[in-house]
């Protein structure tokens, strides 16, 4: 096929659209096709990498269950979902940082009161977490919801473990009068995405490294204001810089402060070393 059949097959494809009735539907198809089809072109895809394309998907298709999502962690991997918040939730400066959401987030976790104890005998070293939840004035939001989770010290989520869900390290914590969170969890560890997948087979194949930085995640959320999906990421970890989903931001890192055994910020004795880290956040208003 020359270059001219090329381009005028791709014409073809797109000029069938012109039937599509949803406009969104059409201006979306209409990139992808182009995009698709100029990579064709670009890299002079062979047959056998086509198909090997196409048996890559269905084992990504065929990998996915009700707990894993390997299209997520694919995407993840390929930055396409730190993209797509971008695109949607850019980041402003002096308003809390959005990132991914990541494939281990569980819906309708209980309230705890303020000051729990979200340990849920995890293994890992005692953190004890506070911070302010203000608007963009600095302005103190009350009852503004944490919704929170978090892998254990060795880098594993409740949601990996065998047998049935047994929910460890989330909850849901509201600020008091002053926009002011304290609770205690476990300092999360530095932990690889699931390679035990395709996802993960094509990592190596790139040669990259499935590390994340260690990482608390959260949704952020108050009436009239912006909800914010974000993780707060520790600050010394060695990936901090380099996420294997791209969703670490400095912005976002906590600066996890060691202690010896002694009173802990809630007045309790700890007999081992602890940690405490501080993190604001400000929410912004919603139109
Ligand atoms: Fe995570």
């Amino acid at each position: 096929m020359s270059n001219a059949a090329e381009i005028a097959l791709t014409q073809t494809v797109l000029s069938r659209l012109g039937e599509c009735g949803d406009p969104r539907l059409k201006t979306v198809m209409t990139s992808l096709i182009t995009h698709l089809h100029d990579f064709v072109r670009d890299v002079r895809l062979t047959d056998q990498e086509w198909m090997q394309a196409i048996q890559f998907l269905t084992e990504v298709g065929k990998t996915c269950t009700p707990q894993r999502q390997e299209f997520i962690l694919l995407s993840d991997t390929l930055g396409i979902s730190t993209l797509v918040l971008e695109v949607n939730h850019p980041s402003v400066e002096g308003s809390l940082e959005a990132t991914v959401l990541g494939p281990f987030y569980v819906e309708g976790v209980a309230e705890r009161p303020l000051g729990a104890d979200l340990t849920d005998g995890m293994e890992g070293e005692p953190t004890f977490y506070s911070g302010r939840v203000s608007d963009t004035e600095g302005r103190p939001i009350a009852e503004a919801v944490l919704d929170i989770w978090s892998s254990d010290g060795i880098g594993a989520y409740d949601v990996q473990r065998a047998g049935p869900f047994v929910s460890a390290g989330r909850a849901k914590i509201k600020t008091d009068a002053d926009g002011r969170y304290w609770f205690r969890s476990i300092k999360p560890a530095d932990y690889p995405v699931p390679t035990d997948g395709p996802a993960g087979a094509l990592l190596r194949l790139l040669g990259r490294e499935a590390n994340r930085p260690g990482h608390l995640h959260l949704i952020v959320s108050a009436p009239n204001h912006e909800e914010v999906v974000t993780q707060l990421f520790v600050a010394d970890s060695v990936y901090l810089n380099r996420d294997a989903v791209f969703g670490a931001k400095d912005a976002l890192a906590g600066r996890f402060a060691r202690h010896a055994p002694g009173v802990a910020p809630t007045g309790e004795m700890m007999t081992q070393p602890f940690y405490t880290v501080e993190f604001d956040m400000r929410l912004r208003r919603s139109a």
